[in-house]
């Protein structure tokens, strides 16, 4: 039997992206339907959302909800997947300029409460046949925005005296908790008794992450290791006791690689394509990549370079403080990233010091991104805690060696390489154990000392290159989570 399932998030690949939930939320739902899953998407209407698909058509009236009218339900079609995507169209809440979730000055906006809530609550609205002519079994919703969906169902279910859909709630960050004032609880029809410790409330807040964790019938996460982590009080985030009462619903499955999008034998965003098999294109990649940024035309040179969210979790701080290991042994940085104006200004300070070497440039750049995992020798992602991590999957992809901190998915997916691990044929990037300068400076020191030994190097990069990352036996392990709720 197909399992019918609605995929809610707020961010999907390619309409809009700002981290690695919109890759996931873009490439999980086609791999489930490429294995006879029928699942569909349900998206806030934010601008690039509703430009992004071509023939939206409305589905149905919601009438006025959550200070917005009227709120209306449409349904689209992705043209790159030809994902089925439904879209709340609410102008009030999501017709808005930039980010997603922050405003110009990096600030929340004041009525996120309602914003994500009326997302949880469409979901809950489709399991009712919104739509008369699609409703899902399984409620699949992504982290804190959609963290109200499983509360909708279980009070709906309630109300009904029979269940309405069963729920999958996926934590891909539990340090982004949707966390409000107690008194917005009352805007969002909730019964009363669900403001409660066993409910969404959270040391007297209100918690949009908590209500998926507490209401959902099962419970993902991205790695197996981030799973055990986040049953720790060290690194649960003041959910840890919640979590390990439900470690039974539990589970840790590893994201995948679309390498639809992220391969070097074809990627368009590349001045040269490249297989494991013939590397030149990957020199041609390098060369491109330091005219491009300005630094030194060095081939010899060891090119390091960072894709990301430019925020404490993703360890920079301790990347500038081990980068004169990094310039005193010939090295390079490259740094594409936005986020944090502190830790923006710190690296456009260490670029300026060393033109030849370092070298930042701010924003968002898809393009880019691609150009820096090809035209790299190692990419860097010393992240203080990684659910799972996309950015070193890709780069595997591309034969750059990732650098990681072993916490969460870096853990699952980077094989060190350490002389019994390249002697055994295990090795594929450098894996520091400790979050301290030293022990970066140590995974450092590694990366040059293999760099020198150039057959080990390459058979080193091909190793990386044949992992695979794709999303066939994640997408498989969802499935049989579906199977068993419905
Ligand atoms: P996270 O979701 O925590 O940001 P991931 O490694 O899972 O980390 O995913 C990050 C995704 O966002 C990758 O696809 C990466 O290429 C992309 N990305 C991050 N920062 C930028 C940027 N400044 N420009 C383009 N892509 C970026
Ligand atoms: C989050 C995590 C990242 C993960 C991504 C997709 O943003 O920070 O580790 O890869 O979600 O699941």
């Amino acid at each position: 039997m197909t399992t019918r399932a609605l995929h809610v998030a707020s961010e999907l690949y390619p309409l809009l992206k700002t981290g690695g939930l919109a890759d996931v939320v873009g490439a999980l739902p086609p791999a489930l339907i490429e294995r006879g899953a029928d699942v569909r998407a349900l998206l806030p209407g934010f601008p690039p959302v509703v430009s992004g698909l071509a023939d939206l058509r409305p589905v149905a009236n919601l009438g006025s909800r959550f200070g917005a009218a009227p709120v209306t339900l449409e349904l689209g079609t992705l043209a790159a997947t030809g994902l089925q995507v439904y879209v709340i169209r609410a102008d009030e809440l999501y017709t808005r300029h930039g980010n997603p979730y922050l405003d110009d000055d990096h600030v929340p906006y004041g009525d996120n409460a309602q914003r994500f809530a009326l997302l949880g609550w469409t979901a809950a609205q489709l399991a009712q046949h919104a739509d008369p002519s699609w409703a899902p079994q399984i409620v699949h919703a992504h982290d804190w925005h959609a963290g109200l969906a499983p509360a909708y169902l279980k009070a709906a279910e309630r109300e009904r005296g029979k269940p309405v859909a069963r729920s999958i709630f996926t934590v891909h960050n539990l340090a982004y908790q949707g966390i409000f004032p107690a008194q917005q609880f009352g805007q969002l029809g909730l019964p009363a008794d669900f403001f409660n410790m066993h409910g969404v409330e959270f040391y007297g807040q209100l918690s949009f992450l908590k209500a998926g964790l507490y209401y959902a019938d099962r419970i993902t996460t991205v790695s197996p290791t981030y799973a055990r982590e986040i049953q720790t009080l060290a690194q649960g985030g003041g959910l840890d006791a919640l979590l390990r009462e439900r470690a039974h619903d539990l589970s840790g499955i590893l994201n995948g690689v679309d390498y639809s999008i992220w391969c070097p034998a074809n990627d368009a965003a590349l001045p040269a394509r490249y297989t494991s098999a013939r590397l030149a294109g990957k020199r041609a990649c390098k060369e491109a990549l330091q005219k491009r940024f300005g630094i030194a035309q060095k081939s010899d040179a060891l090119l390091f370079g960072v894709v990301s969210r430019l925020t404490e979790q993703k360890g920079l701080d301790l990347l500038l403080a081990a980068l004169p290991e990094i310039i005193k042994r010939g090295g390079q940085l490259v740094v594409l990233g936005t986020g944090d104006p502190a830790l923006e200004n710190g690296l456009l300070r260490v670029a300026q010091a060393h033109p030849d070497a370092v070298a930042v440039e701010r924003g968002f750049d898809e393009a880019l991104a691609h150009e820096i995992v090809a035209g790299s020798d190692v990419i860097a992602v010393p992240s203080r805690f990684e659910p799972c991590g996309l950015t070193q999957l890709y780069a595997l992809a591309y034969g750059s060696l990732p650098l990681v901190h072993c916490v969460g998915g870096l853990a699952d997916t980077v094989v060190d390489a350490s002389l019994e691990n390249l002697a055994d044929d295990l090795a594929t990037g450098f894996v520091f154990v400790h979050f301290t300068p030293d022990a970066l400076q140590g995974a450092i020191r590694r990366a040059f000392a293999l760099h020198a030994r150039r057959t080990e190097w390459k058979a080193t990069q091909q190793r990386a290159m044949r992992q695979d990352f794709g999303w066939g036996a994640s997408a498989e392990q969802y499935l049989a989570l579906y199977r068993g709720l419905v």
